[in-house]
């Protein structure tokens, strides 16, 4: 039995597929029963860096998510809209679907899982997260049998370039966003990228399938990158950290016996220390650490995106499907492919969190300073694990802490008086530690 597959987007990623489907050999047999049926861009008279007839190109993605011919919906054409209504509609026809869309998934999972699994099709999403990187299958499947505990990532290869190379040249964060935009790593619009929307929807994705249940976008914390600067990349160097964009999915101590899932939801830079296995992924490279029971600690690296790449992920939902439609006799929704879940996951507000953090002040050079933020420190429970001078700029001090663990609400609160001192010029940086 042949698949005729209807390919949404023929640009980075459908590209990357289209010409895997187009070169079988060597490769899993199944592929040759995947056929690229039709193909719906926004602009047909562009050229195409593969071989693909021009007469089963069309614009009408409609058309091809209704064609009662077509059995997989292939979605690589990006965005919310029309991403989201093609897949709806295209299951709506019983059509099973593969996308990369993480933006689609992480907003209208929901009402997309549950479309499908009335209509009793699959909808494949290995490549939304980590491009080339296998980890929403090991999460359905292979991991199936273990409690999560957390899910840490690296899920964004911009920011994971941009930190690379301002931690390796010593550069700021503006030069090196425009170097990455010229070398087409960034997109003209970095905005996901940077304030870490992207990896918001990405952590998104991994905790919903991590800790079976739904998650709602504006329950994760998020803070980008914009804010990171030269400095604060070398103070952590000299405190043995590097600085890295991580997207933390974790159940909260408390909730271990509750039949209530309690989670910890954030993306923002953090402090790694060097010898933290997430510490070493650089460049454009990304990696997923989980950490379950009884497993422990299993961490999923690789390029996290690219054509080639991401296609894999794509071309693998792809076989996935034609395998079960070739031997399918259970009905589906399939126990482990599919996404049933019903709740909604419940988390725990940032404010307690309870983590290290760094923060940079610049302060008077007058005698006492650091006693002073240190009786700050003290009133709200924060105690102070290290605390560096490093000398004068401007007439003003730096001075560099990192506290042991204490609850978010206390330091800030802490944090709140100690800019209320005459003292204190500014606080540059707050970040959290690892
Ligand atoms: P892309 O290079 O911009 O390609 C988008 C394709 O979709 C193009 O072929 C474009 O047509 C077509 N398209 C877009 N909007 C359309 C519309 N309204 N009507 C008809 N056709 C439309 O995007 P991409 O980088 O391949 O990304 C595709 C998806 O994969 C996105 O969801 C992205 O987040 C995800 N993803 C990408 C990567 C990566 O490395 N690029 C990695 C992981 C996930 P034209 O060619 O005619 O312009
Ligand atoms: N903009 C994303 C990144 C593409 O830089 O990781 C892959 O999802």
């Amino acid at each position: 039995m042949g698949l005729k597959i209807g390919l949404l987007g023929l640009g980075t990623v459908g590209t990357g597929t289209a010409k895997i489907l187009l070169s079988p050999q060597g490769r899993h047999p199944l592929i040759q029963k995947l056929e690229i049926y039709r193909v719906g861009v926004r602009d047909i008279s562009k050229t195409r860096d593969v071989n693909i007839s021009p007469n089963i190109f069309t614009t009408d993605l409609e058309a091809i998510a209704t064609d009662p011919d077509v059995d997989i919906i292939i979605e690589l054409i990006g965005g919310l809209e029309p991403a989201r209504s093609l897949i709806l509609k295209a299951i709506e026809h019983g059509k099973h679907i593969v996308t990369a869309n993480k933006a689609v998934i992480s907003r209208y999972g929901p009402e997309i899982f549950e479309a499908a699994n009335k209509k009793g099709v699959y909808v494949m999403l290995e490549a939304s997260v980590g491009g080339g990187i296998p980890v929403i299958q090991p999460l359905k499947e292979s991991l199936g049998v273990n409690r999560i505990h957390s899910v840490i990532g690296i899920v964004n290869g911009t920011t994971n370039y941009i930190l690379t190379r301002m931690q390796q040249e010593g550069a700021d964060f503006a030069d090196v966003l425009a170097d990455a935009q010229r070398l087409g790593y960034a997109e003209a619009d970095p905005t996901a990228d940077v304030e870490g929307l992207d990896t918001k929807d990405k952590i998104a994705i991994l905790a919903f399938l991590a800790f079976d249940g739904l998650i709602k976008l504006e329950d994760i914390y998020c803070e980008g990158i914009r804010q990171v600067t030269a400095a604060d990349i070398t103070y952590a160097e000299r405190l043995n950290f590097v600085i890295k964009l991580l997207a933390i999915a974790k159940r909260c101590p408390n909730g271990m016996n509750s039949t209530i899932d309690k989670l910890e939801l954030r993306v923002h830079p953090t402090l790694v220390p060097k010898t933290h296995p997430l510490a070493s992924i650089n460049d454009v490279y990304n990696a997923i650490l989980i950490e379950g029971e009884p497993i422990g600690q299993v961490m999923f690296f690789g390029p996290g995106a690219g054509s080639g790449p991401t296609a894999s992920a794509v071309v693998s939902d792809m076989i996935n499907i034609a395998a079960i439609l070739q031997t399918e006799t259970e009905p589906i929704p399939h126990p482990l492919l599919s996404c049933t879940h019903q709740h909604y996951c419940e988390t725990a507000p940032i404010k307690e969190l309870v983590t290290r953090f760094y923060a940079r002040f610049l302060t008077k050079d007058s005698p006492g300073v650091i006693g002073k933020l240190g009786t700050c420190c003290g009133k709200y429970n924060v105690s102070l694990e290290s605390v560096v001078q490093t000398g004068i700029h401007d007439q003003l001090a730096e001075i560099v802490v990192v506290t042991h663990n204490v609850q978010e609400g206390n330091f800030r609160q802490a944090l709140q008086e100690i800019q209320a001192l005459d003292v204190i010029d500014s606080i540059p940086s707050v970040l959290r530690v690892l």
